[in-house]
């Protein structure tokens, strides 16, 4: 940047880092995507009609607070419609979030690693952030010390990112009880999980879960996500929210997705189906492999003749970029440095996947 326009850019944002998001491919052509857990399906065959439709309607202005979608929302989970907001993809959500409750003396906490988003997001609000590590290398919960960090608002992503393993719901009931903070639990891969934070909603009012339709309803390019949470807490994130937040087609997308339930049970078999027999194949190769609770799988690899580390993830990582299979590979933490993480594909995607790493076992001793 030259320095005439750096006098005026406020220090912090020069000085803050984007986020880098997975590598998106500029045509589909002949390769894998298992980078960046979208659903290896195309959305339900309802979604083109309605959004077809919907452009007959484009000259006017979307319904600002996507009310079709709240209720629909709110009848999916049992709760009342004042306990639901619509994003423009959940991260618009846990942008709101920091907007909301964090500032430079209310700080934002999160573990570490989670989502890399957060971090950028409290550095444009230019709120203090707090890492929280792990204790062990089993992804356990650091619960004393998120109790004990004093942060004002705290992310956690369950089911973990980039791990995909589940944190038990009466320790999040905990964390609820004692930090004295408002929660966001970012369920972004929980219709993939047996469990959900949404029930606890019933119990505490400093609690917000946060949901996409980026993952199981097969809709990353359009852009939909929700949070619910107690309506004082609705309140405050309308309040801070972008007025037309999400587009008309968007909204006749993701209605359209939530209608059709059977499409939706369908591709989510398909996923659970081949994230169980991906697993059963790293652990018959005796890869260290976290029971994935998410629609990616986290494994250590390891060598023919025994090696693991963060030099065999990468050789792993490079070979199957060589191959058009793009995966995701995190070198910058002691708890990734080692692993590598999988979206779940088609069971054609994991075939080819699959062999192409016995290849590379074969090459690599
Ligand atoms: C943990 C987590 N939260 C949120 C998101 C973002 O979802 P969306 O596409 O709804 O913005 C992602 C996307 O990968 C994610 O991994």
């Amino acid at each position: 940047m030259d320095d005439w326009l750096k006098r005026f850019v406020p220090p912090e944002i020069l000085s803050r880092k984007s986020y880098t998001p997975g590598f998106q491919p500029k045509s589909e052509g002949n390769l894998v995507k298992l980078n960046t857990n979208e659903n290896p399906y195309p959305p339900s065959p309802l979604v083109a009609n309605a959004v077809l439709e919907e452009t007959k309607r484009l000259h006017y202005y979307p319904e600002p607070t996507s009310s079709n979608l709240r209720k629909l929302i709110a009848e999916k989970h049992q709760l009342e419609q004042s306990q639901v907001i619509i994003g423009n993809g959940s991260d618009d959500l846990l942008n709101l979030c920091v907007r909301a409750f964090s500032d430079s003396k209310r700080s934002v906490g999160m573990l570490n690693p989670s989502y890399s988003l957060y971090p950028t997001l409290t550095s444009l609000q230019r709120s203090s952030l707090a890492l929280i590590e792990f204790s062990d290398d089993q992804f356990d919960l650091p619960l004393e010390k998120i109790i004990s960090s004093g942060i004002n608002l705290f992310f956690l992503t369950n089911p973990h990112a980039p791990s995909g393993l589940s944190f038990p719901q009466a320790e999040i009931a905990k964390i609820l009880n004692d930090l004295e903070a408002i929660l966001v639990v970012d369920e972004a891969y929980a219709d993939f999980a047996e469990d959900t934070s949404i029930p606890l909603l019933f119990e505490a009012d400093n609690l917000i879960v946060t949901r996409t339709f980026s993952k199981s309803y097969s809709l990353a390019g359009s852009r939909v996500g929700y949070a619910v949470s107690s309506p004082q807490i609705i309140e405050v994130l309308d309040n801070v929210r972008e007025v037309y937040n999400l587009d008309r087609m968007s909204q006749a997308a993701a209605h359209a997705a939530l209608s059709d339930k059977s499409y939706f049970e369908d591709c989510k078999a398909k996923i659970l189906n081949e994230r169980q027999k991906a697993h059963t194949f790293f652990t018959s190769l005796g890869w260290r492999t976290v029971e994935s609770q998410a629609n990616f799988i986290f494994t250590e690899p390891v060598t023919k003749g025994g090696k693991v580390g963060k030099e065999v993830a990468k050789s792993l990582f490079e070979y199957l970029e060589g191959q058009n299979i793009f995966v995701r590979y995190f070198p910058n933490h002691r708890l990734t440095e080692s692993k590598i993480r999988i979206s779940i594909g088609t069971k054609d995607q994991m075939i080819t996947l699959i062999q192409t790493i016995k290849n590379w076992l074969n090459e690599n001793s």
